[in-house]
């Protein structure tokens, strides 16, 4: 330890070190479980911030992950405290993991602030954890390292690999078509997810584990090391030690979580194909830690960056090839010797710069991370539309769409929410070909509510029959990272909000262009101005539970996060008064 080291003041002794009554009630009952004296003798405390749940299958290994955290933090001589938040889990969370989003990130921030807390590791996994525990992390900001629990092992299907979420679309799309039956879809499940862990494909678990990892956030390989790999229960164990250090070293999470390092994340995005959920992520951790980012900057920073990494969605492998591969560090380090890493100093959590921590990183498989002149796609990153169907803005994956559709002119066939999506999809009489543009409304944060990953409408059977595998499809919802088409996204502001996605009708013309940046219905203003004038707006469907009803009233739209309105800032990690 070195002087600098001991000069930090512990916000545990705010509780802990004080020989009088607050210190006999604060340390008594710490002891009924067994702890003796010494450990509250000025130990730095670090909690470890547990999304476990077995309705949480992706996070479901989070107890033996917290254990292996524990051994690290004890032998750096730390003092582990472990605590449960909410786990949003992506696969059961009805209607949808993100309308909790915002409520696991305020549950973090208050157990956070509101305990004898001086440094925290985040366990996450699935898609919602990683941002909601870093956004309420941010909120408090004291030194914070991320753990993930890491990808599932690869899927398998007859002998071959399948990805986590893309094979149930692609397997769906085939019982549609007629291709396969559905005793083979129903046998698919269990060699679909074989191993404890997250979405093995590049979808918005592999894609959030990424950016942590690319904001400096947590150890290098954080993002891809399999789950079941002992080398995960390493990386957690050495997260432990770290994180002691980084108390000593006064290292918060602000001075990782700069505006250099958000743009390294955005560049990481577009190099590996990620998801376009990191968008909205990635603008609601910037608004907690007070970074200023803007949709445009996806476009300055991220367009134009090939995408190396070869994985389902966009590719072929699967995160365990990836971390065969070389992993995150490698992708690094190929972006930092083509000069496309937009920040090498910027600084991580083991206190070196990203590229100190990549300069020298192997890759051992140049299929699946390739080399800057081979990608898989040339113009990758996520593509902002906008225009007067979209004025404030849209978003698009090319990686993940098919290249002759991203500039497209077609006729609209409109559906008015999920539902009737639903039901107008199925009818072969539904007046819709190859060119049309499927648009659904009422998907987004107010009008789901949470704005539900659905805005990759399957295609219509018939069309599916005749050998369609892609059509343009515009939505105020997001989709999940494991999708893929040519999908427009996000549109904002949302139908629920009086959007203007609200007021298209069947068979308005839309024009899609991606590389000119624009979304437009072709009606006139004058035309826009009448609809707008008759228009009825609805409500959100179903019951409206308290929370769900906070949820519409503060959200904000998708360009802005969707966080709550009253949670954007930091609010800083001063010790709240005593409790009694
Ligand atoms: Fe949890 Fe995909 S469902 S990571
Ligand atoms: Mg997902």
């Amino acid at each position: 330890m070195s002087e600098n080291d001991k000069k930090v003041k512990l916000r545990s002794a705010e509780w802990f070190g004080t020989q009088d009554k607050n210190g006999f009630m604060y340390r008594s009952w710490m002891k009924n479980q067994g702890i003796p004296d010494h450990e509250f003798e000025g130990k730095p405390i670090i909690g470890i911030c547990n999304t476990w749940s077995e309705l949480t299958p992706c996070n479901a290994h989070f107890r033996k992950l917290a254990e292996h955290v524990k051994r690290g933090i004890y032998e750096a001589g730390g003092f582990p405290v472990e605590f449960p938040v909410f786990s949003n889990g992506e696969s059961n969370l009805r209607p949808t993991a993100m309308l909790t989003r915002n409520l696991a990130s305020m549950d973090v921030e208050e157990s956070i602030r509101g305990n004898p807390m001086d440094g925290v590791v985040l366990l996450v996994g699935c898609d919602k954890t990683t941002p909601a525990l870093l956004m309420g992390a941010a909120s408090v900001d004291i030194p914070t390292i991320v753990v993930t629990g890491g990808p599932m092992l690869n899927g398998k299907l007859n002998g071959k690999n399948i990805g986590s979420g893309t094979a149930v679309w692609q397997l769906h799309e085939q019982v549609k078509a007629g291709e396969i039956s559905m005793h083979d879809f129903i046998g698919a499940e269990a060699g679909h997810s074989r191993s404890a862990g997250t979405c093995n494909t590049m979808g918005t678990a592999s894609t959030m584990a990424c950016m942590a990892e690319s904001l400096g956030t947590s150890l290098p390989h954080n993002a891809a090391i399999p789950a079941v790999d002992a080398r995960r229960y390493v990386l957690a164990h050495m997260s432990g030690i770290r994180i002691v250090e980084m108390v000593k070293q006064d290292l918060k999470l602000s001075k990782i979580l700069t505006k250099e390092n958000f743009e390294n994340a955005i560049r990481v995005n577009a190099a590996i194909g990620g998801s376009t959920n990191a968008v909205i992520h990635l603008k609601a951790i910037a608004g907690r830690i007070g970074v200023d980012l803007e949709l445009e900057d996806w476009t300055r920073v991220g367009r134009g960056t090939p995408t190396i990494v070869d994985l389902l969605p966009s590719g072929r492998f699967l995160m365990e090839e990836f971390y065969y591969a070389g992993g995150l560090p490698g992708v690094i380090r190929r972006m930092g010797d083509g000069n496309i890493l937009p920040h090498p100093n910027a600084l991580t959590v083991n206190g070196k710069t990203i590229w100190e921590n990549c300069n020298d990183a192997p890759i051992y498989d140049e299929e699946v991370i390739r080399t800057l002149d081979n990608p898989i796609r040339k113009d990758g990153g996520i593509c902002i539309l906008r225009g007067n169907l979209a004025p404030r803005g849209a978003v698009l994956k090319p990686s993940a769409a098919t290249p002759e559709l991203m500039q497209h002119r077609g006729k609209a066939v409109v559906f008015e929410d999920f539902e009737h999506y639903k039901s107008r999809i199925m009818d072969p009489n539904l007046d819709v070909d190859k060119d049309s543009v499927l648009v659904m409304k009422n998907c987004g944060p107010k009008g789901y509510p949470g704005m539900a990953e659905v805005g990759n409408m399957g295609l219509p059977p018939k069309l599916l029959a005749a050998g369609v595998k892609d059509m343009v499809r515009i939505s105020d919802a997001r989709m999940s990272g494991t999708a893929y088409g040519t999908v427009v996204l996000h549109v904002a502001p949302e139908a629920m909000a009086g959007g203007p996605l609200g007021i298209v009708k069947d068979g308005d013309w839309i024009t899609l262009d991606c590389a000119g940046g624009l979304l437009n219905l072709e009606i006139s203003d004058e035309e826009m101005a009448a609809r707008q004038a008759v228009r009825v707006q609805g409500s959100a469907p179903g019951p409206k539970t308290g929370y769900q009803q906070l949820y519409i009233e503060h959200v904000l739209q998708a360009d802005e996060g969707c966080d709550f309105d009253f949670l954007v800032g930091n609010r800083g990690s001063a010790v709240p008064r005593h409790s009694h």
